[in-house]
């Protein structure tokens, strides 16, 4: 983590959760928060299935929980049969948008062009796209990480993006939902090569938060985002727990609270 850019904890529900208890987790992670002081945390945000944005915008009430969509279509309206434009998730309260999910980039072959279209919609309608990017495991065991990885980056980002208005996850596909997560060395050899395409690539490169997914959990949450270039963490699994998710939140803010101390 590094000391100006804010840290991010973000929720990845995927196709997770009716109503009920949807709003009921979302109002566990919203009182969580309530009861730290102001400032003294990471950024949160929750991006739940679409059916549960507006009933959850109630539950967040505009407070410091922020919500996300999990994709945005690129276009802003129009024959798009299931599709959701940035204009659509704006209203229903979102203030970020997952882009290029390798859940939608493998299971639905999206490919760099497209999501580049949907994080620019995102960022036109005032949302900041979380960009997700990583390796599958075959591209990682023939050492084709970082190229690989550098080629999402440069097809998929939208090349005037900015500091604070654009976020970047790395999550490795092998590592997405199977409990298992790459060494901290490597995580951190692929944070400092994202780093340093953002900033030859885009003016305020160095505000780009870049996020780690791939089963994250409170057990290693504190550990990851110690490592770095790693600026918060996107999780699935252990999201759809609001207790777990909150000690992941927690993780982040002591790890905040120290290195205010060590200023
Ligand atoms: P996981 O999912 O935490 O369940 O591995 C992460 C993601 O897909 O965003």
């Amino acid at each position: 983590m590094t000391g100006t850019r804010r840290m991010l904890v973000a929720g990845n529900w995927k196709m997770n959760g009716l109503r009920a208890d949807g709003e009921e987790r979302a109002a566990a992670v919203a009182r969580h928060v309530a009861g730290r002081d102001a400032g003294d945390g990471p950024d949160v945000v929750i991006c739940p299935p679409a059916t549960l944005l507006f009933p959850l915008a109630a539950v967040l009430g505009g407070g410091p929980v922020s919500l996300g969509a999990q994709d945005c279509h690129e276009a802003e309206k129009g024959a798009f049969t299931g599709s959701i434009s940035a204009t659509m998730l704006r209203e229903a309260g979102c203030r970020y948008a997952i882009v290029g999910h390798s859940e939608r980039r493998h299971g639905l072959g999206e490919t760099d062009a497209l999501v580049r279209a949907k994080a620019a919609a995102a960022r036109g309608h005032g949302m900041v796209p979380i960009v997700c990017v990583g390796e599958t495991l075959e591209e990682r065991e023939t050492g084709d990480t970082l190229e690989v990885v550098g080629g999402q980056l440069a097809g998929s980002l939208p090349p005037d993006a900015a500091g604070s208005d654009v976020v970047v996850a790395y999550e490795p596909v092998w590592a997405i939902g199977a409990g298992r997560v790459p060494s901290e060395h490597d995580i951190e050899t692929v944070h400092r090569f994202i780093r340093a395409r953002l900033e030859e690539r885009l003016a305020a490169g160095a505000g780009v938060r870049i996020l780690y997914g791939g089963s994250v959990t409170a057990e290693n949450a504190a550990a990851i985002m110690a490592i770095p270039e790693v600026d918060g963490v996107l999780v699935g699994g252990a999201s759809l727990d609001a207790a777990e998710f909150c000690r992941i939140m927690d993780a982040a803010s002591e790890m905040l609270a120290k290195a205010a101390q060590n200023r």
